[in-house]
């Protein structure tokens, strides 16, 4: 994409193309702060339990601070991705076989896994070239003193808003990836930026405008594979259509 674009206002069609991005970052152009604050603007519509909003976004911009954080993430990347891929039993290892088209019908990793995995290595090794590295934390109490609910309150609070991020970044020419793995290194990171104790790092993204914007549809398990109707295990009618005829004409 050249120059700034008006963002795109189809929804389905940023619905349907908001990739995690890795191989396509494009870490050699700037990407101005008031980007990201309007993307977080709109992100920040997003619902949290009880209204409390109880979310914080650290922005990082420093070289050094960058530097520090992919050197979290690529030792975290070398020891729980890298090491058991490359070990003997890589083809067999959950990281492989817990996708979908995992392996092909030979038993060998399938070139979409395949695709996947050179992208995780390549953003392993490039995540802190990225223009920004973004971290949202949430702020409530510590979950392990609540309720049963309290969990998926603490985490659903905050990926919603999370995915409202991804799609605003893609609808102005940018794209990010959803990031566990500092995690693993999560107190070091804490210690170099300051958060404190209550404050729970929930994923990191890099962002930057992406290399060109013609993203394609995921392949996904059809949703009557995934959903059941009434009971667990009973049928949910419903068949995919073509995504160009996703406009809910069909029941007007
Ligand atoms: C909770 C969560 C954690 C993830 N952690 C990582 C990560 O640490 N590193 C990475 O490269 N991708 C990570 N991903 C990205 C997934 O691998 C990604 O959703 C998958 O590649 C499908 O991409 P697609 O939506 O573009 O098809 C994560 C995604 C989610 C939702």
């Amino acid at each position: 994409m050249s120059g700034h674009s008006p963002p795109f206002t189809d929804l389905n069609h940023v619905l349907t193309t908001t990739r995690s991005v890795r191989l396509r970052l494009d870490y050699d152009r700037p990407v101005p702060l008031g980007v990201v604050g309007e993307c977080l603007q709109l992100a920040l519509q997003a619902p949290t339990g009880g209204a409390a909003e109880d979310w914080r976004w650290v922005v990082v911009s420093d070289p050094a601070l960058k530097g520090e954080l992919a050197r979290l993430y690529h030792a975290a990347y070398v020891e729980y991705v890298h090491k058991p891929l490359h070990s003997a039993a890589g083809a067999e290892s959950r990281i492989v076989k817990g996708r979908l088209g995992g392996v092909d019908e030979h038993g060998a990793v399938s070139a979409r896994t395949a695709r996947i995995l050179s992208g995780a290595e390549h953003l392993a090794g490039n995540i802190g070239r990225a223009p920004y590295l973004v971290i949202p934390c949430a702020t409530r109490p510590n979950p392990a003193k609540g309720g049963p609910g309290t969990n998926s309150a603490v985490y659903g609070s905050l990926y919603p808003a999370i995915w409202q991020f991804n799609l605003a970044l893609r609808a102005r020419g940018l794209g990010t990836v959803i990031t566990t793995l500092h995690l693993h290194h999560a107190a070091a990171a804490a210690e170099l930026l300051g958060i404190p104790d209550h404050a729970l790092q929930i994923t990191m993204l890099p962002i930057a405008y992406t290399q060109g914007t013609d993203f394609r549809v995921a392949p996904r398990r059809p949703v009557n594979s995934v959903t059941y109707l009434d009971r667990w295990g009973a049928p949910f009618p419903y068949d995919d259509k073509p995504v160009d005829r996703l406009t809910g004409e069909d029941f007007a």
